[in-house]
Formats: structure tokens, sequence, C-alpha cells
């Protein structure tokens, strides 16, 4: 007679990153869960040295988000700090800042109908080549709450059982920012655009990187898993986002005024919480051009 298979058997295992890295010697790095998420100290992002870019790239390769606070940067050195990245990406349909086109207003109060980044999402995922990274200074906080959560993809993506793995690997989906962008700015004047972004990405792609897989759907932008009938691709969908929003894979930031969170959209999705309204809670974001997934 076959065994009955433990019932309690029924959550992800999490596979834990080996310790025994280099030590960082011109930034300080202080992991915030051993999953995802790191806090880094001793470096002014307005300026800083070869060395600390150098560091800050692997913290952020290690750690998916990092965390910097009592930061004071004027707008052109969030601006230049992003293009240390990479070209600055231009968002289809969000208000920007003072005439740069590259310095996204992040902003909800009492007036607001939505804010930016409620729901689970990799930013701007509907593009052909969706932003390597957004580094987001919030420079107003609300007197409790706004926090934003960041969860894990690898960790989402290792935790799949293996035949999970093997059905999902190699399909593709739509991601659409219609739904998502349309009338979410209209409190700051901004027009509905004529055509919004809508992109065909890998449910599993790999990271430029590291080479580590990780998974790329997202509650946000993505529609439907093409090649696989739409109740398929609906239930397959609604698995993944569930599996993905485990917090497991996540943790969670605590914003002070002058704090800025770097996070990586290849490998990470982000939601902001919405739980401060009548307060306003304000800062900008540069985000930072990446390639087409694969
Ligand atoms: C976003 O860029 O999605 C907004 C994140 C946040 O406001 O914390």
């Amino acid at each position: 007679m076959n065994q009955i298979p433990n019932p309690r058997w029924t959550g992800p295992r999490i596979k834990h990153e080996s310790t025994t890295a280099a030590p960082y010697g011109a930034i300080t790095v202080e992991k915030v869960t051993p999953i995802i998420g790191a806090e880094i100290s001793g470096v002014d992002l307005g300026n800083p040295t070869e060395a600390q870019m150098a560091e800050i790239h692997r913290a952020l390769a290690e750690n998916l988000v990092i965390f910097f606070r009592e930061q004071h940067m004027t707008p052109e050195q969030h601006l230049a700090f992003g293009e240390r990245f990479g070209t600055l990406h231009i968002h289809p349909a969000a208000p920007t800042e003072g005439g740069h086109a590259g310095l996204m207003i992040i902003k909800a109060d009492r007036d607001s109908p939505r804010a930016n980044g409620e729901g689970w999402h990799s930013d701007v995922s509907c593009d052909e080549e969706p932003p390597m990274g957004s580094i987001l200074y919030i420079k107003q906080c609300p007197p409790v709450g706004g926090d934003t959560l960041f969860a894990n993809m690898y960790a989402a993506y290792d935790a799949l059982s293996e035949r999970m793995k093997a059905y999902i690997d190699g399909l593709t989906a739509v991601h659409d920012g219609e739904e998502n962008y349309r009338g979410t700015y209209a409190n700051f004047g901004v027009k509905d655009r004529p055509a919004y972004p809508r992109a065909v990405h890998p449910v599993v792609r790999t990271h430029p990187v590291t080479g580590k897989k990780a998974l790329f759907v997202n509650k946000g932008f993505t529609r439907r898993i093409l090649d696989i009938p739409l109740d398929e691709s609906t239930g397959v969908l609604a698995y993944l986002f569930e599996h993905m929003a485990n917090p497991l894979f996540q943790c969670r930031f605590r914003w002070r005024e002058n704090s800025v969170a770097f996070w990586d959209n290849r490998c990470a999705q982000h939601r902001a919480m919405w739980d401060y309204w009548p307060a306003t809670r304000y800062g900008n974001r540069v985000t930072v051009k990446g390639d087409r997934p694969v």
C-alpha cells in the first residue's frame, strides 16, 4: 500500500547562502534577515568613493535590497548616484520633480486616490527592458506606517517543488502597464497615455550578474502565462503570487526621513504599505534601466 505523505510537509524550504564571503572594508553591511535586505552605513551617497561604490554593487548583489540612513543628497546627487549603475529609466506615466525626467515623485497624502506600489510588483516589468534597480529617497514620513516590504525571488523560485520548476521553466507571460497606471497619477495632473507599455517575459529569469534563477511574475503587471489555457494560467499565477508572498522570503523596511532603499528589480519584488492616510509620505525615486529578461 502507498504511504500517505506527511500532511505537515506543506511549506517551502529556504536555502541559506553561505556566510563565508570576504568581509567588507569600505562600508559596513548589516543583514536585516538571512534571506533579504541589508542596512549599509559609513557612506555618504552624495559623494561615495570608488571603493565604496564597488562594495555597494557587491552588497546589492548579495542582499537584493540595501538601505541607507541619514542621507542628505541634492536631486542632482541622487540622479548622479543612479547613473553610476547605468542609464536612467524614464517612467512611462509618473510625475517627475523639478524638471528632472529621471526623478520620479513618490507621494501620497490626504487627497491621494491611491499610493504608489501598493501591491506586490517589480518596477515597470511591463517594459521590454524593465529597470534593473530603483533608488527611493524618502524625505517626509508619516508619524507611523508607510513601511515597504521586499521579497526575494531567488528564494521563492528555489522553494518551488522540482515538478513546479520543471513546469514553469521555459514559459513566458504577458506584463501589461495599463491597469496599474490608468488614472493613478490623475491627482498630479498627469494625463493618461494613449498606449501603455506591454511586454512578454520569461516566467523564470536568470539574473545577468549573479547567474541565479528568479521567479519573474508579479501581481502588479503579469496578466497571463502564454501557450497554456487561460484558466490554467489564472490558477498557476494565483499559486505563484501566493507562494512568493510567503513572509519567509521577505524583509520589511521601516522608513525614517532621509533614508534610502535601493532594490534590484530583477530578483526582488516590493510592496508599499498605504496604512497612514491621511498623513503624507513623500520622496523621489531614481530608476536605472535594465536588460531584456532571459
Ligand atoms: C514604488 O516604487 O513602488 C514605491 C515604493 C514605496 O513607496 O515604498
